[in-house]
């Protein structure tokens, strides 16, 4: 096969890649563009397969069994435990790019110094990626403790960790040739791994979406520089296509959350910050209200908009909810759901339940559209929202979520909050607009509130 028909069908693949990932933007073409992903990908592996004119007994076995394990895996995964597997398949991709570099270098040890350096990268990176994924997979799962470990020191003994890796690289670059550069390299691989760990633990569990987007970020950066030392064109381009989202997605996430990466990586949020907050935030009197009065409000209502957040997981309602949507739109009411970017603990978490509950995508309407429309919304229903519809994020310059984009519930007539206490959110704030003259708390879980709401809808 010539080079020249090989990076032909790279750049088809690549083109494949592109759209496909264009394609994930919107949840009515995310499907299909995953299909094209993949497509492209299997078509790349297969003309890179036949190119390389090698032994397949051992390539095909490997791929039967890891397709066997993906393919029971991805169909048992629970939607809320994606975030989980992502970390396992980021881990995988930063330990195959470590044994690609760390093969080739075995290989062929006379390497130049642009292809030491990139292999450095890629065990570097690698390592870390693969290590660092698997604590986050840990403490996602709950197989180690969610909590941010964080102890004194921890920031310089991260720092002399990095500047010996880099001394390390320096040594092994220029001599990569040498069996002393050998036993640099592994030293290189063992910091990369105890790097993984050290820059992860200190990251409390509900930051972990974010890290995890970094780390997909990093095994995208890892497999483009095994790109570079063996030498394939479109594991150069996918590894950079890979770094380039991941970075973009942490950007967005950092950014809807109000906080800078540096802020997600070392405050160690979402631990000791919570309980004293709770209690120093807004007071006054709440207006509870039963599901007899949640009903009269809803029914005499022209527009409707429900607003999800992390408690809807929890209480698992979105079929519950989609139930109440369509008696709502049975009674002539406007229906939609305002989605905010974090709203819940995984990008699209909102997007993904609902999608789930079979609510159709024009019924979605992310946080910017809504807004400028809010003050014309009759009724907000905010199911186990808290953090994403809390206003001191407009007025409270001491707040800790201050300048954070809210989805601006205050301003529609009335706003029904579905919750089970006064307990915070993720930010360990009180929220002021449980205290607001517009709105009324509907305490109960989540599920059960909203099947009592569609029992008084039936019994009419
Ligand atoms: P939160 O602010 O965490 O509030 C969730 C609320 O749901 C809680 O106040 C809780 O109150 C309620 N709740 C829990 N279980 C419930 C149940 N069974 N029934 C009814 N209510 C229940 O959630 P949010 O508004 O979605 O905000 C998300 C937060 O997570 C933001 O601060 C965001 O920055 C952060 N975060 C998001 C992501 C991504 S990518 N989405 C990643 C990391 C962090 P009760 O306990 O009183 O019921």
């Amino acid at each position: 096969m010539s080079p020249l028909f090989i990076n032909f069908v790279y750049v088809i693949s690549a083109a494949m890649f592109i759209f496909g990932l264009k394609m994930l933007s919107s949840p009515a073409t995310a499907r299909r563009g995953n299909l094209l992903s993949a497509l492209g990908m299997f078509i790349a592996i297969v003309v890179t397969l036949l190119a390389a004119g090698i032994d397949y007994k051992w390539i095909f076995l490997g791929m039967v069994i890891g397709s066997a394990i993906g393919v029971v895996v991805a169909t048992r995964v629970e939607m809320t435990s994606m975030p989980e597997m992502v970390a396992l398949f980021n881990g995988f991709g930063g330990i195959s790019s470590l044994l690609l570099a760390w093969g080739e270098y075995h290989q062929n040890p006379q390497m130049s110094v642009f292809i030491a350096i990139v292999a450095f990268l890629s065990a570097f990176i690698g390592g870390i990626t693969f290590t660092g994924s698997m604590v986050a997979f840990g403490k996602l799962s709950g197989k180690i403790s969610q909590q941010a470990v964080v102890f004194k020191g921890q920031h310089i003994m991260n720092a002399a960790i990095l500047a010996t890796a880099l001394l390390a690289a320096l040594v092994f670059c220029l001599t990569p040739g040498t069996g002393f550069g050998y036993t640099v390299f592994i030293l290189i691989v063992l910091v990369a791994l105890g790097f993984g760990v050290t820059s992860t633990i200190p990251i409390g569990g509900a930051d972990m979406p974010v890290v995890i987007s970094l780390l997909n970020s990093y095994s995208g950066l890892a497999a483009c520089a095994a790109g570079f030392v063996i030498s394939n064109n479109i594991l150069i381009v996918a590894g950079a296509l890979v770094g380039a989202a991941g970075m973009i997605l942490t950007n967005i996430m950092c950014k809807a959350m109000n906080r800078s990466l540096a802020n997600v990586l070392f405050s160690g949020f979402g631990t000791v910050t919570a309980a004293g907050a709770a209690s120093d935030g807004p007071q006054g009197e709440v207006r509870p209200a039963t599901a007899e009065d949640v009903y009269y409000i809803l029914e005499a209502a022209d527009s409707v908009a429900f607003v999800p957040g992390y408690g809807l997981a929890v209480a698992q309602a979105q079929h519950v909810v989609k139930e109440l949507g369509d008696l709502l739109e049975k009674n002539d009411t406007e229906v939609s759901y305002a989605i905010h970017p974090v709203a819940g603990r995984m990008p699209g978490h909102m997007n993904v339940l609902l999608a789930e509950a079979n609510v159709p995508y024009d019924q979605l309407v992310e946080m910017d559209d809504i807004n400028p429309r809010m003050d014309t919304v009759d009724v907000c229903v905010v199911i186990g929202a808290n953090d994403v519809v809390n206003p001191a994020a407009l007025d409270d310059e001491s707040s800790p979520i201050y300048g954070m984009p809210i989805i601006e519930t205050h301003r529609a007539g009335t706003v029904i909050v579905l919750k089970r206490s006064m307990n915070p959110g993720f930010a360990g704030i009180q929220n002021a607009l449980f205290f607001a003259e517009n709105a009324r708390m509907y305490f109960g879980d989540a599920k059960d509130s909203i099947q009592a709401l569609v029992a008084e809808f039936k019994s009419v």
